[in-house]
């Protein structure tokens, strides 16, 4: 049987006052899509593994093929298409599962349909996923897991999506607590109006940020560090919260936030070890309140989403990047 397996990377979305606008591709965690023709003319999922029986089968309500659907209706292919996911990160983390799903989908039914879309192309079809998972079809987690590195979202009417410019010694830290976060409540949290002066200094801070990625100049990315919008409204989610965030900025990190709607929480640093000891020292937090949590560091993830070839160990993969 002709198939087509992609892997898609987690993703940490917002990086701090991007909400909605910025995100970035994580290491070794993600989504292994495979897809395959069937003689049906529905799309099907055939199989999830390592979801404990969490999502959703239904193709009108699972991300992978609501973001599938999209794409066939995009190109008019009316053929059955089925769909086995493979988890290989935690749900409702803060990292752009739902997101990772949908972007391996939409990459591996580009490949085995040889559409020859590009990643960045294929973005809007893999927002759809996150339509039904959050809903709402934001960017910031499916433009980073599909064209790796760090994505600015902006504009989404039209969609105008921007890879961003990574320095090389830009590393970041994770720290996954053990508490699921629902995107869609964590969404209903953020203010819909905010006062003009959080905006000005919101805006400075992005465009010091990106300013920042594009002149290697970390003590600029540190300053843009900051949310004036979501944040606030959030925190209060997650237990120890400016602890652990004091914590990381006390092992050197440039700054720390929510990753996405939490409750995973991130931080930029330097330097390798020093992402290491900001991802121990945080997790030391949660550790004291008796939350268990998962650790990952490493530099940011410039690949995106990539054709799995051989073994199914996502370190050993290498080949079939997208366009
Ligand atoms: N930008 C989204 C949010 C990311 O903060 O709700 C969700 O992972």
């Amino acid at each position: 049987m002709v198939s087509s397996t992609f892997f898609a990377p987690a993703t940490s979305a917002n990086l701090a006052a991007g909400f909605d606008i910025l995100g970035m591709a994580l290491s070794k965690i993600g989504d292994k899509v495979t897809a395959y023709k069937t003689n049906k003319s529905n799309i099907e999922i055939i199989s999830i593994k390592g979801d404990q029986g969490q999502l959703p089968l239904d193709p009108t309500q699972n991300t992978a093929s609501v973001a599938v659907a999209a794409l066939l209706k995009y190109v008019g292919y009316s053929g059955g298409i089925g769909l086995e996911i493979e988890k290989k990160m935690p749900l409702c983390s803060g990292l752009g599962s739902s997101a990772a799903s949908a972007a391996a989908a939409v990459a591996a039914v580009n490949h085995l349909l040889q559409l020859e879309l590009t990643a960045k192309e294929l973005v809007p079809f893999a927002m759809q996923g996150e339509a039904v998972a959050s809903g709402s079809a934001h960017a910031d987690n499916v433009a980073p897991s599909l064209m790796g590195g760090i994505v600015l979202i902006r504009s989404y009417h039209p969609l105008d999506v921007i890879q961003l410019s990574v320095p090389e010694n830009l590393y970041y830290s994770i720290v996954h607590p053990n508490l699921s976060i629902n995107t869609k409540e964590a969404r209903e949290q953020v203010p819909q109006n905010i006062p003009v002066k959080h905006a000005t200094q919101q805006m400075g801070n992005i465009a010091t940020f990106v300013a920042g990625l594009y002149s290697n100049n970390l003590n600029l990315i540190s300053n843009g560090l900051e949310d004036w919008i979501a944040e606030p409204a959030r925190a209060k989610s997650i237990p120890g919260f400016s602890l652990v965030k004091q914590a990381a900025l006390d092992a050197g990190a440039l700054g720390a936030g929510l990753s996405g709607s939490g409750p995973s929480m991130f931080a930029f640093s330097d330097a390798l070890s020093t992402a290491e000891d900001c991802a121990c020292q945080m997790s030391d937090i949660f550790n004291n309140q008796n939350i268990t949590s998962n650790l990952y560091f490493g530099k940011v993830n410039t690949r995106g989403a990539f054709l799995v070839t051989e073994k199914p160990d996502t370190e050993d993969l290498i080949s079939g990047d997208l366009a």
